[in-house]
């Protein structure tokens, strides 16, 4: 076959391709463990910081999903060299052949935003489009745009391109008020102040574990930021770039995919343990399993859920997605499909990003109770059974949720869009298939 075919029938292949599951019809029927991999929203920002260094960076635990191959891309388009294997991730970026972020990359990656503040830090300059909406809901980059301001950048805008220049001398430390704790606000700003001259400080910065671990990454490596995982960050900028001595940083365990598991564990499980996990990281989430009836046992590294006493009856709850330590946005799908199981009503309020309950439409096509108040709040009352569909993925999180949903209706369900949750997911079928699940990928036609 002539490659561009090829390449056409892989592209359909990957894009028609969909999981077929088989409903236990609220059967608990998985058992096992599930090791859980590295944190997709950690690798993402720390293989984007190898912009900062004059060595190659050296990852280990990297999780081989969708997303993560994507950086890569990006990065050995705009000059690096980098391999991916069994989970370990080399990359040298100390040739970098531009300074700009095309829009097709801005599309592919929306992750890509991280780049720009250690690009211009380090080159002076950086070109990039303004992003557009996604099925979450806009995602605003005021703050990155302010935040370049007050390190002394200047901006053109030019069409739809920001064109950012940094002073002569380099980009200035500065004081940074976010008015929203924005994740990546926090981790790019964190990694555009090392090669800033002064101090930075972030205030109203966010708190998430990937952030500790990024910083602790960047400080083993030269960085000097102190604050990491509290409200303020101060970060003093270093003469020269960052470093790696000694072995590859291992990445932080995936608490959004343990916590997807959980809630999985406990409304289909007779046993579910999660190894390679840190318990603390989830501790909203064990909290509301354990108020509505499911006792969470816990190690050092492990989590494991049982089903609950014959005749238990699972209370309902109301959510509401914070920032961390609050209950993530990123759980607040897989958690709905637990809440569909659960006597009583529970409001879920989304706080984070408008959009993020579209999905609940499908749910109730299910014969889920889901009645959307506004954009950001739904009602669920439950008990509901739930029966087999065909339904399209519409984003990682609501695509997993759907998986979780399928697997305790009657029938069969085809989830479509598989391509969306391989982003998030390394190999889910697989594991969810070694746990009991009945769970086939069937490629495209
Ligand atoms: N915001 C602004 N202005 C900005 C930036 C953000 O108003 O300039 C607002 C957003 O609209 C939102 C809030 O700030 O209402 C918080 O968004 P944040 O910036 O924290 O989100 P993010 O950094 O774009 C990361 C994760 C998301 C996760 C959120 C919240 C990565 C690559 N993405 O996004 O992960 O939902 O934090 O925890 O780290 C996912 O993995 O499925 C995912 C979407």
């Amino acid at each position: 076959m002539h490659n561009d075919a090829f390449l056409a029938f892989l592209y359909d292949a990957i894009m028609t391709a969909y999981f077929s599951i088989k409903g236990s019809a609220g059967a608990r029927t998985l058992e096992g463990d599930i090791a859980i991999v590295g944190a997709k929203n950690a690798a993402l920002k720390a293989i984007a910081a190898s912009i900062l260094y004059q060595t190659p960076l050296q990852l280990s635990n990297v999780p081989h999903i969708e997303d993560v191959s994507r950086m890569i891309d990006i990065l050995r388009e705009m000059g690096g060299v980098a391999t991916f294997e069994d989970h370990k991730v080399s990359i040298d970026m100390r040739k970098l052949s531009t300074t700009a972020i095309t829009p097709e990359i801005a599309k592919r990656l929306r992750a890509s935003i991280v780049l720009t503040g250690p690009i211009l830090a380090r080159e002076g300059k950086v070109q990039f489009p303004h992003p557009g909406g996604c099925v979450i809901g806009e995602r605003p980059i005021d703050l990155f745009i302010e935040s370049f301001l007050k390190m002394g950048a200047t901006i053109k805008h030019v069409g739809k391109f920001y064109d950012i220049t940094a002073p002569k001398d380099g980009l200035r430390g500065a004081d940074i008020f976010f008015r929203v704790a924005s994740v990546t606000g926090t981790e790019t700003f964190m990694m555009t102040a090392i090669l800033a001259n002064g101090t930075t400080t972030i205030r109203n910065a966010a708190m998430e574990p990937e952030i500790v671990w990024l910083a602790e990454m960047l400080n083993a490596s030269g960085a000097k930021i102190e604050g990491a995982g509290t409200s303020t960050i101060t970060i003093k900028g270093i003469r020269g770039k960052l470093s790696q001595k000694g072995k590859p940083f291992a990445v932080v365990p995936d608490r959004i995919e343990a916590g997807s598991f959980l809630v999985l564990g406990a409304i289909a499980a007779k046993r579910l343990t999660l190894t390679h996990v840190v318990p603390e990281h989830l501790g909203s989430l064990i909290e509301m399993l354990e108020y509505s009836g499911i006792p969470v046992e816990r190690t050092k590294d492990t989590l494991t859920v049982r089903a609950p006493k014959k005749g238990t009856v699972l209370r309902s709850f109301n959510v509401r997605t914070h920032e961390y330590p609050g209950f993530p946005t990123d759980l607040q799908a897989p958690l709905m499909i637990y809440l569909t199981q659960t006597k009583g009503e529970s409001l879920v309020f989304e706080t984070i990003f408008e959009g993020r309950l579209n999905y609940t439409e499908s749910l109730n096509r299910m014969g889920a109770s889901i009645t959307m108040m506004d954009p950001h709040r739904v009602l669920v009352k439950g008990p509901t059974k739930l029966n087999g569909k065909r339904l399209e993925s519409p984003d990682l999180r609501a695509g997993l949720a759907f998986v979780m949903a399928a697997a305790i209706a009657s029938g069969e369900s085809e989830i479509h869009n598989v391509y969306n949750i391989d982003r998030g997911y390394e190999r889910v079928e697989e594991r969810l298939r070694a746990v009991g699940m009945r769970i086939t990928r069937v490629s495209g036609e």
